[in-house]
């Protein structure tokens, strides 16, 4: 475990005592004797929990092909670390514009059998020859789509080591046997859907560039036709290298050295120690309390987990249900608003700037905050001490799984932009990540998703990108739910839209579905779903000073599972925003 900034490890079934709710005069009107009795039973109740297990299996993923996948290593005896396994290499294969073997991304786990709770970051590193101004011309200045297209933009890959980890560390079957379906599916091919189109037209240029990429993902040099059958047999031989030797396969060998020289003769800068290098880091996640619910998130190098945790501590201080519509959403923006400008300060890689955690996950800072806010105003962002409309849709990919013996899974992984760089090297078929975007190539200046950063974000050599990925897990006595999306920038505030929709009591199908409204700090605006505010809403929200930006496209791709303990179901919904599969299995 890296040394952080972070809170202790605590049972999960630890209660919250929200600050809104919190009296000192209360804390001693349970006389000594009764506290114990009702720290026993509270014990009881927090043990027969624990000791409960799901009444079924589910998983919830963005392709049938994956959520199969991962269904049948269940089948086979494997947990849902197998599962996971099986469900990422599937998804690298199926979802090439969201995630795969030449991405990243977290996996958060709860390990039944003694309550472990640990995020495996498989985070891009930056290569070592990066630099702050990698990404500037000779007057300092952004050179556009640097950092987006082609082998520069490309982090080094986390996804094989993360894979390798998880089988040595937390599943039941060998590694080989939860890649399997992957390698079939690789071989055997499958035929594209329309979603798939829609994002190789918008890639076209970037795949056209690397002609290893066109050959595989396009047809005549153009986009697929709706029949297309994508066949991957270098990848499917790059995947069984990895089934074989394990990690080593991937980083080091024939692999390492075509990736490295496919890289170097296109422009990149990937060097073999680099690769031999990239090690997965095992983090303790961020966890706190939002009114009786125990929250547990990414922690750094993503920025979710925080900033959930901010954004939840300055709305615990308001009764959400006693306000009108209007200053409920007025509310939820300027938490937003005050937690996405928190990121762009002091979020980044922890292993290479300190960053304040504690201070910024404290429910005090929460209130001093939530004390700054107007209900009658929007608190412009230039008066906040300290771009582009963000365009982050639904590349990227979640997944939430949880087996038989409460064993959980909620991961987000990613190639940021759809098709990543768009650079394959050739012979492997790895399709590389430009997840380097994600670095704050000069301060102040906005990145794809509009997110602007500073030195805590700039690039260094090694450095992992801040993400805003937030594989999220919502519980308490009663209820365990496990959630996230892709959605760049957009991702933590659907998390927490959907976290409100929990402890509002709804089910899944609810919270997947539910219409999204959106701040990030800058642009200083609101950006909507068309059904996410009413007429009345839009109005009220404006004549507070908010600016308001229709969103015409849908955004998000959630997939969640909720394992109702108390009525002994476990229920399971994929968005309706995407083609994704969610299935709950009895057996
Ligand atoms: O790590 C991040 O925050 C981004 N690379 C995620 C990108 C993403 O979600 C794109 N999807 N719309």
């Amino acid at each position: 475990m890296t040394p952080m900034d972070v809170p202790a490890p605590l049972p999960a079934s630890r209660k919250n005592v929200s600050p809104a709710r919190h009296s000192p005069h209360r804390r001693h009107l349970i006389p000594a004797a009764s506290r114990c009795v009702v720290i026993a039973l509270f014990m009881l109740t927090s043990v027969a929990a624990f000791a409960a297990r799901p009444p079924a299996a589910a998983i919830a993923s963005a392709h049938p092909l994956a959520t199969r996948a991962g269904l049948d290593i269940l089948a086979a005896g494997g947990n849902a670390f197998d599962a996971a396994i099986a469900v990422s290499a599937a998804l690298a294969v199926v979802e090439p514009t969201s995630s795969g073997m030449g991405g990243g991304g977290f996996w958060l786990l709860q390990r039944a059998s003694d309550n472990t709770q640990v995020m495996i970051d498989g985070r891009e590193r930056a290569p070592l020859a990066a630099h702050r101004d990698l990404y500037l011309d000779a007057r300092g200045n952004v050179i556009p789509r640097l950092s987006l297209d082609g082998p520069l933009a490309a982090g080094i890959p986390g996804q094989a080591a993360a894979l390798d980890h998880l089988a040595h560390h937390y599943g039941r079957l060998p590694l080989a046997q939860n890649l399997a379906p992957a390698i079939r599916l690789a071989r055997d091919g499958f035929v594209i859907d329309s979603r798939y189109q829609g994002m190789a037209r918008w890639r076209l240029k970037a795949l056209q560039q690397s002609p290893a990429a066109a050959a595989i993902f396009l047809q005549d040099n153009d986009v697929p036709t709706q029949d297309f059958v994508l066949r991957q047999p270098d990848l499917a031989n790059t995947l069984q290298a990895l089934a074989d030797q394990g990690a080593k396969g991937f980083y080091t060998g024939p692999v390492a050295k075509q990736l490295v020289d496919g890289v170097r003769r296109a422009g990149g800068i990937w060097t073999l120690r680099d690769l031999a290098d990239y090690k997965v880091i095992e983090r303790q996640p961020i966890r706190g309390h939002y009114h009786g619910l125990t929250i547990t998130s990414a922690s750094p190098p993503s920025s979710g987990g925080i900033a959930l945790l901010t954004m939840l501590n300055i709305l615990s201080t308001y009764d959400l249900h006693k306000l009108d519509s209007a200053s409920r959403k007025h509310l939820i923006v300027e938490a937003m608003r005050r937690a996405y400008r928190d990121r762009a300060e002091y979020l980044g890689d922890p292993d290479y700037v300190t960053i304040p955690v504690s201070r910024l996950t404290n429910p005090d800072y929460g209130a001093g905050l939530a004390a700054s806010i107007r209900l009658d105003r929007a608190t412009p962002s230039r008066m906040l001490p300290g771009g582009a409309e963000p365009e982050g849709g639904n590349d990227t990919t979640h997944f939430s799984i949880i087996d038989r013996n409460g064993n959980r899974v909620a991961a987000t992984l990613s190639v940021n932009y759809p098709f990543g760089s768009g650079f394959v090297a050739p012979g492997t078929g790895v399709l590389l990540n430009d997840e380097m975007d994600d670095f704050s190539s000069k301060p102040g200046v906005a990145n794809a998703y509009g997110l602007v950063g500073d030195q805590a974000n700039a690039v260094a050599p090694g450095k992992r990108p801040l993400s805003s990925m937030s594989p999220t897990f919502v519980e308490d006595d009663n209820r365990v739910a496990i959630l996230g999306t892709p959605g760049g920038s957009r991702i933590i505030t659907m998390v927490l839209l959907g976290i409100l929709d929990i402890d509002d009591g709804k089910p899944p199908s609810s919270w997947v579905a539910l219409p999204r409204y959106h701040h990030q700090f800058l642009p200083d605006r609101i950006s909507y779903e068309a059904d996410a505010l009413s007429e009345a809403e839009t109005k009220a929200l404006e004549q507070r000073g908010h600016t308001l930006k229709l969103h015409r496209k849908k955004y998000g791709n959630m997939q969640a599972v909720l394992w109702d303990i108390r009525n002994n179901t476990v229920s399971t919904a994929s968005d309706p925003r995407g083609n994704g599969l969610a299935e709950v299995r009895q057996d």
